[in-house]
Order: structure tokens, then sequence, then C-alpha cells
């Protein structure tokens, strides 16, 4: 288990995370979101004793990092899978943290086992890809049969089949009855990944929920509207009080629209419905709601799909996913403003 209380840093005038309170319980896979430079790695990294903390405390089983004699038994962690010696073969590796946390040498031969790259435990890292890179860290993370598990944005880079190996990973080791604490961008990942999720935006906590309690919560709820009278119903729909928002590929979306309701209104006026659909938007839409005023670093002339149409409708509204965590293709409202990385220059700790 791991309990921050009050967790706060802060770098010059600059508050990285702030006064963060939550516990990170086991048996469940946790998804630690939050958009850019919310303190998802400074937390980790004070989680760790990397980094200090100006204020406030964090524990792993109830002690401070520094005070496990063997750490690497109780809580394993990836970072930053780059932070190896290229020079030294993927066993190599494995074998120097093995020996220096007491770890028995069997245990490479088993994570490397586990993560797949038996295959290449002679080769030297400097030549592995972003995915082997990966793999082996958490290659390292595992070394010690830790209780806990923590993974700094694991699925960054990865292909498919590497996304789906380590989702299943952190499933079955949560499943074993670990504690497993996960960052990421990737919302539709974690919809799969992640039953409980801790979401921070500017170093403060926003939410701290399961996964359906946060897209319950969070998300809305939507009636898709396809017609061939695309006029009519607007103005039908208009003046029944309804307000009517244009999807981006043709159809319509009213929001807090009953189905029911909508289908006798369209009867009323003789209008053909190709479509009549609820939908529920996805996890993305639902955190990109919560953390709307805490993205720190914006993409400009992202295209919105999902503007308004008419008077007095919502602005901003973006087109939905047909299930919640499900990325809509070729919908770059919310791709731009994730891809807006922080600059380069920023110092990120390892
Ligand atoms: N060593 C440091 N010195 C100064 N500022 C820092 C340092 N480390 C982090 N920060 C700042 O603290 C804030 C939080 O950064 P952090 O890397 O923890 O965010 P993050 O949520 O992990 O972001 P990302 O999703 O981009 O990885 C950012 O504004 C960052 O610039
Ligand atoms: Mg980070």
């Amino acid at each position: 288990m791991i309990e921050l209380q009050g967790l706060t840093k802060r770098y010059g005038d600059k508050t990285a995370v702030d006064r963060l309170t939550f516990t990170v319980r086991p048996g469940v896979v946790t998804g630690f979101l939050g958009p850019n430079g919310a303190g998802k790695s400074t937390t980790m990294r004070m989680l760790l004793g990397l980094d200090t903390p100006t204020s406030g405390d964090v524990r792993i089983d109830g002690r401070h990092y520094t005070q496990l004699s063997e750490p690497m038994k109780h809580i394993g962690a990836l970072l930053d899978a780059k932070a190896i010696h290229g020079g030294r073969t993927a066993y190599n590796h494995l074998l120097c943290i093995a020996q220096s946390n007491r770890i028995p040498r069997r245990r490479v031969d088993e994570v490397l086992e586990t993560v797949g790259l038996t295959a290449v435990a002679k080769k030297r890292s400097k030549g592995f890809s972003l995915g082997m890179g990966q793999r082996l860290g958490i290659a390292g993370a595992l070394l010690g049969d830790p209780e806990i598990l923590m993974f700094d944005e694991p699925v960054n880079g990865l292909d498919p089949e590497g996304i789906h190996w380590i989702r299943n990973l952190m499933k079955g080791l949560a499943a074993q009855g670990r504690t497993v604490f996960v960052s990421s961008h990737l919302m539709s990942e974690m919809a799969l990944t992640a039953e409980h999720l801790i979401v921070i935006g500017r170093g403060r906590l926003l939410a701290d929920t399961s996964m359906a309690d946060f897209i319950e919560k969070n998300s809305r709820s939507f009636v898709r509207v396809r017609t061939p009278q695309r006029e009519r119903f607007k103005d039908v729909a208009h003046a029944a009080g309804h307000t009517v928002v244009e999807a981006g590929d043709g159809a319509f979306e009213i929001q807090d629209g009953d189905c029911a309701k909508l289908g006798e209104l369209a009867a009323q006026h003789q209008l053909v419905l190709h479509e009549l659909s609820p939908q529920r938007a996805s996890l993305e839409e639902a955190f990109m709601q919560l953390t709307a005023e805490s993205v720190e670093y914006h993409a400009h002339g992202a295209v919105t799909p999902g503007a308004p149409v008419g008077a007095g409708a919502p602005q901003g509204a973006a087109a939905p996913g047909d299930q919640p965590g499900d990325q809509p293709a070729g919908q770059p409202q919310w791709g731009a403003q994730w891809a807006a990385k922080k600059p380069k220059n920023q110092k990120k700790g390892r």
C-alpha cells in the first residue's frame, strides 16, 4: 500500500505537487492520470526518495522508502526506460541490480523469461528498441518480487503488441494481490487497464475514484441523430428546446436528450431518421472536462468538429466515442491537446 499525506513539492515558485493525499491499494491497477506537467513523475520520484518533499509525507507499507532495508523486495519501479548502461547486456544489467540488492541470480533468468527477453539476454542494451528497453525496465522492477509495482508511462511509444502485453502483465500482477500504480496519458488505455483512478492537475488532486464512478460522474450523455432532413430536424429540435451540436461526420448530438422523446418528435413532424442512439462520452472526454482548467501546455489551431450549431449551444462540445474509453479515429480535438509536450529544456528527473 502507498499512502500520501499532504505531499507537496515546490521548485522555486513552481508548485509541482500540491498537498496530495491519497492511498494506492493492493489488488487493483490504479491509474495515475494528469496532463503534461501535472506532477505525476515528481510524485513518483518522491515516493522512491529521489526527490525530497517540501512538506507532507509519502509511505510504502507504513515506512519511508529510505527506511526500507531491502527496498526492491517491497517496491519495484520503472521511471525511465532509457536509464540503463547501454554497454551492458540485458543479463548483466539485471545481474548488477540483483547482486547489489541481495537478490538471487536465478531471479534474473526468471524475470527475463517473464518479459520475453531471454533470447536477447546476452545482447548489449544500447541496441534495444524502445519496446525492448521498456521490457528490460519492467524486468528490473520485478526482480525483487515486490508487492508494490510502479510504472511511469510504461506504454509510451510501444506498438499494439507491447501495449497488450504490458496491460495483461499489470492486470496479472494486481490479480496476484499486488499494488500496481501506473501513470499514463492514454485514457483509452487506462479504461482497459485500471480499476481505480487518481487524477491530478497542476499538482492537485482532482479525482480519487473507481473507473466506473469516474465515467459515470464526469461523462455527459447525449443522443446521436442522423437524418437526411437536416435543416428541418434542427428547426424542430430547436423549437422543442433542444441544443443541437454538429458531430463532425454529418450526425447531430442532442445534449441530455431522450431517445424515445426525440423519436416521437421526429415522427410527429414526419422526419426520416437514419440513426437515433444513446451515447455516453468517452473516458478521454471525461478526463478532458475534469482537467480542462489544469492543462498548462495547449496546442493551437486544433480542429473542433463538435462545434455547436445555432444560438445558445454549449461551447467546445466534443465528439463521442462509441464505448467508454474508445478514441474515435479521425477526431483530432483531444489528440492535438495531448500532443502538446512540455518544453524540452524543462528538467525531468529520472
Ligand atoms: N527538477 C525539476 N526542477 C524544476 N522543475 C521541475 C523539476 N521536475 C519537474 N519540474 C516541474 O514540475 C512540474 C511537474 O512535472 P512532472 O514531470 O512531475 O509532471 P508529469 O505529470 O510527470 O508530466 P508529463 O506528463 O509531461 O510526464 C512541471 O511544471 C515541471 O516543469
Ligand atoms: Mg512524467
